[in-house]
């Protein structure tokens, strides 16, 4: 897939899916964006990718101030926007006795308010034809235990893209949805024991963890015209995660 001359903006770009999927681009040709909180990630991707088309943007997508800093990063330079892909995300499994506010407010703001607003920030600068994704998760149909919050949080997603696909389609934009099963990143390492790890693979039906790049090549495939009559649709990479877990 060929992406030269196209700019893409990716949240939550310096590790993980994100960081799989800015490498995935940036190999096909595109001018790429991406953000987090942390300096010293941003700092390490950067050294990682080692692009002159990679630009690094701290941004904290739960923050309006931050978005609205990543919004005048993107278009000081008249830049229109092709793919914007809204992944930035961060969960936190516990029973619902155990959840607090700073916890939910925590994955509610990032999850939902952060993805809202760069979608709404970053409209003015979608170009005609461009392409949004969000991610999401298996978690939003799942109902596994201890994921009340994360797995409400995407479903929400699912449900804003959804409606962003009907809204922006006026503007020739397509809006889609990934919902990756469990998938091996510095972001599931946080959330899941080696034990843990090793029960998700088992309740697949590939019977191992997926890999951020599977992702990755589902997002560029959304991002291209191969997909150019796909809105508004949610596509599931798990390696047969449901089907096998429903048994
Ligand atoms: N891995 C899985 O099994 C899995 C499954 C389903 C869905 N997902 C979803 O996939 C997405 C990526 O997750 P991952 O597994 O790749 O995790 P990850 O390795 O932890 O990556 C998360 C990325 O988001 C950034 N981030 C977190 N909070 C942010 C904020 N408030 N503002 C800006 N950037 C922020 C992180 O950078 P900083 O920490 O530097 O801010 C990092 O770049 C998330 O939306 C997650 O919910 C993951």
């Amino acid at each position: 897939m060929d992406f030269t001359n196209k700019n893409v903006v990716i949240t939550g770009g310096t590790t993980g899916i994100g960081l799989a999927t800015a490498k995935a681009f940036i190999n096909a040709g595109a001018t790429v964006w991406i953000t987090g909180r942390n300096a010293e990630n941003l700092h390490k991707a950067s050294t990682e990718i080692n692009s002159p088309k990679l630009t690094t943007v701290v941004s904290d997508t739960s923050k309006l101030a931050d978005v609205s800093f990543l919004e005048q990063a993107f278009s000081e330079k008249g830049n229109k926007l092709d793919v914007l892909f809204l992944n930035a995300g961060i969960g936190t499994f516990e029973p619902i006795e155990k959840v607090t506010e700073a916890s939910f407010d925590a994955q509610f703001n990032t999850n939902v308010k952060g993805n809202f607003f760069t979608l709404q920030k970053l409209l003015p600068h979608l170009a005609e034809g461009a392409s949004v994704v969000f991610t999401s998760s298996s978690a939003a149909t799942a109902a596994n235990l201890e994921t009340s919050v994360y797995s409400a949080t995407k479903g929400a997603i699912n449900k804003i893209a959804h409606i962003a696909a009907n809204e922006l389609a006026t503007k020739k934009i397509r809006v889609n949805i990934v919902s990756p099963g469990p998938i091996a990143t510095p972001g599931l390492d946080s959330v899941a024991t080696d034990e843990a790890k090793t029960f998700l693979a088992g309740v697949t039906a590939l019977q191992r963890l997926g890999h951020p790049d599977e992702i990755a090549k589902t997002v560029l495939f959304l991002a291209s015209d191969a997909a150019s009559y796909i809105s508004g649709t949610e596509v599931t990479v798990d390696g047969g995660y449901h089907s096998y877990a429903l048994k």
